[in-house]
């Protein structure tokens, strides 16, 4: 059942039968005057000047030949609007619709597609920090709105877990002591633990190494090496980096469930290595490949990118317009690159799921290297050309000086201390609210406020992590939206009411079915437009309808039993519309609050 669809039906048929033109351009909306009507369309207004006639005249000539409709009332006004009013009953009628429908009124993609979501990415070996928040946030959001919408859905973390972040952390480990039994002449490196080597002793290495490499240079020449070893399973790089990488992948996963970010498959970009030989011969069979100071590029510009610009003087570095760089696909040491294993699991993915698309989710600073990928995929036909490639790309989670966020010392902030953060303040307020020692409730409100803050700006926007606004119990938010539901649990429990129709009798009930109207088609838009802005948008609106409502009507004190019982059916309408929102979302509601 769709309200929307339902309308333009109406005009669609009656301007056909006026002969009228340009059918395609009656499109409905809803109101921006909500005050007059609930939708309209300026379809009059397009055809006019066409027809030579006022569009006054075309809207008025509409309405007329409409006449009496009892579902919806047309009206025409200045300068050529067709508004359109749905009657109380209709509003009813859809109300209970939505409460016995199982994906609560929201309509499902006609072609159903299998979509692979590639998101988390977290590297191997090193701390999970702020900037790894918004990826499996976004990325959950967007997966969960495919599932609601019908697609199938996979997801994959992929797990940075072959680069040369791992050859560092080897190397300076080396250096420090911690693998000296493994470098023992006939060391049996298999049955040896890597002693002393904690999350914590890791998360000082790697960054010690990771500055060294900026400033020594046969120190990264021997970190590329290492690499290299791993990448061609030389012992005891090895094995030394896999248990590296069990250790590491663990924290990992104990973060991911904290965020409630849920994964298909803990793949890395290791899985994708017995395809990198076979991706390389594609490359050069096709004489895609060319070399290019001892490595192997792809040349993946299209016509007007990439344009040198005339040097000054001859010791001057070239320049380009519109720049796209060539893909290296081998290092001058034949060592594999980022966009080699991405590549390469295009290559895997394509043969073991062959999904109809593939959604990365990733900060904007990868935009050129994922353009890169997929021309790449496209040149060689390791993408078939039906398949569609995206690239998500968000902007960064600021600090109130509108820089990247950071500790007060000026250092990366952990995820886990964010989250820390997060959960420490809403034990706060609710310890203010009489509730206290809950610590799992306080998880999902902390957690909750995080992202409900993140997914209400549009996905490709820098915000500011303001974690006060964030948890406040009212506005924008999703403690607010937490909140709506634990009160209408409250009534519904102390109400023990079983499930009754809806009867839309007024015009704060009115409010509440126009803002689930908009609710429901906002998870298309979200759909089409890889943001959740609108969902969140859509919620918190008909939150707040309901807290209108709320405050101007006694619900559980109500005489007339059948319109107590209405009214119950609309709280448990908008608890589960409010429910289905924040799963979307990958938010947890709460029972209480
Ligand atoms: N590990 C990467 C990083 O930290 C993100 C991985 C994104 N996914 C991908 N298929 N490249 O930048």
């Amino acid at each position: 059942m769709n309200l929307k669809n339902d309308i333009t039906k109406i005009i669609k048929m009656t301007a056909e039968k006026l002969n009228y033109d340009d059918l395609d351009k009656i499109v409905v909306s809803f109101s921006n005057r909500p005050e007059l009507c609930d939708f309209q369309t300026n379809y009059a207004m397009l055809v006019a000047k066409k027809m030579e006639m006022k569009p006054i005249d075309v809207a008025n000539k509409i309405v007329e030949s409409i006449g009496e409709n009892d579902d919806f009332e047309f009206s025409a006004v200045m300068p050529g609007f067709v508004n359109v009013k749905v009657a109380d009953r209709m509003l009813s009628k859809f109300s209970n619709f939505v409460l016995n429908d199982e994906n609560l009124g929201i309509e499902k993609v006609k072609n159903p597609r299998l979509v692979f979501f590639d998101y988390g990415g977290a590297n191997v070996a090193k701390e999970l920090h702020v900037g790894h928040l918004r990826s499996p946030i976004v990325g959950e959001a967007l997966k969960r709105v495919h599932m609601v919408l019908g697609d199938k859905t996979l997801s994959d973390v992929h797990l940075g877990d072959f680069g040369l972040q791992m050859g560092l952390t080897i190397l300076q480990l080396k250096l420090d002591g911690y693998l000296d039994k493994f470098f023992e002449p006939g060391a049996d490196f298999l049955n040896l633990k890597i002693e002393n080597v904690t999350l914590d002793v890791l998360n000082d290495e790697y960054p010690k190494a990771s500055k060294r490499k900026d400033e020594d240079a046969e120190f990264k020449k021997i970190a590329d090496d290492f690499t290299l070893y791993i990448q061609q399973h030389k012992e005891p790089y090895y094995t030394i980096y896999q248990k590296i990488k069990d250790l590491s992948v663990a924290e990992i996963k104990k973060n991911y469930d904290l965020l409630n970010a849920t994964f298909d498959f803990y793949y890395g970009e290791s899985d994708a290595y017995p395809f990198i030989d076979q991706t390389i011969k594609i490359f050069t069979d096709k004489h895609l490949a060319r070399e290019s100071e001892g490595a192997l590029v792809v040349d993946v510009a299209k016509e007007g990118e990439h344009i040198p610009i005339p040097k000054k003087s001859e010791d001057e570095p070239q320049r380009y317009k519109n720049p796209m760089p060539p893909a290296i696909i081998k290092k001058y040491n034949g060592g594999d690159l980022y966009a080699t294993t991405d590549i390469a699991t295009i290559l895997m993915r394509n043969r073991d799921y062959s999904p109809d698309e593939i959604v990365y989710i990733t900060d904007n600073r990868q935009t050129t290297h994922f353009k890169q990928v997929f021309r790449c995929c496209k040149l060689a036909d390791i993408s078939p050309e039906k398949q569609k490639l995206t690239h998500v790309a968000f902007g960064t989670m600021n600090g109130k000086d509108g820089k990247p966020f950071k500790t007060r010392a000026g250092g990366v902030v952990r995820l886990k201390e964010v989250v820390g953060l997060l959960i420490d303040k809403a034990e706060q307020k609710l310890a203010s609210n009489g509730i206290v020692g809950d610590s799992d409730l306080a998880r999902k409100i902390g957690v909750g406020a995080m992202k409900f803050g993140d997914l209400s700006n549009t996905v490709d926007k820098d915000y500011v992590f303001d974690i006060d606004k964030f948890l406040a119990f009212d506005g924008k938010t999703g403690p607010y939206i937490q909140y709506t539901i634990a009160r209408i649990n409250s009534i519904l429990l102390k109400a023990k009411f079983d499930d009754s129709d809806v009867e839309v009798s007024n015009q704060d009930e009115r409010n509440i079915v126009l803002a689930l109207l908009k609710l429901i088609s906002s998870y298309q838009i979200c759909y089409e437009a890889y943001s959740m802005n609108s969902l969140c948008l859509a919620t918190f609106d008909l939150a707040s309808a309901f807290s209108t409502f709320y405050n101007n009507h006694k619900i559980l004190t109500e005489e007339d039993i059948k319109k107590k019982k209405s009214m119950l059916s609309i709280c448990l309408l908008v608890k589960k519309s409010l429910e289905k929102a924040l799963w979307t979302l990958g938010i947890e509601s709460v029972e209480k609050m």
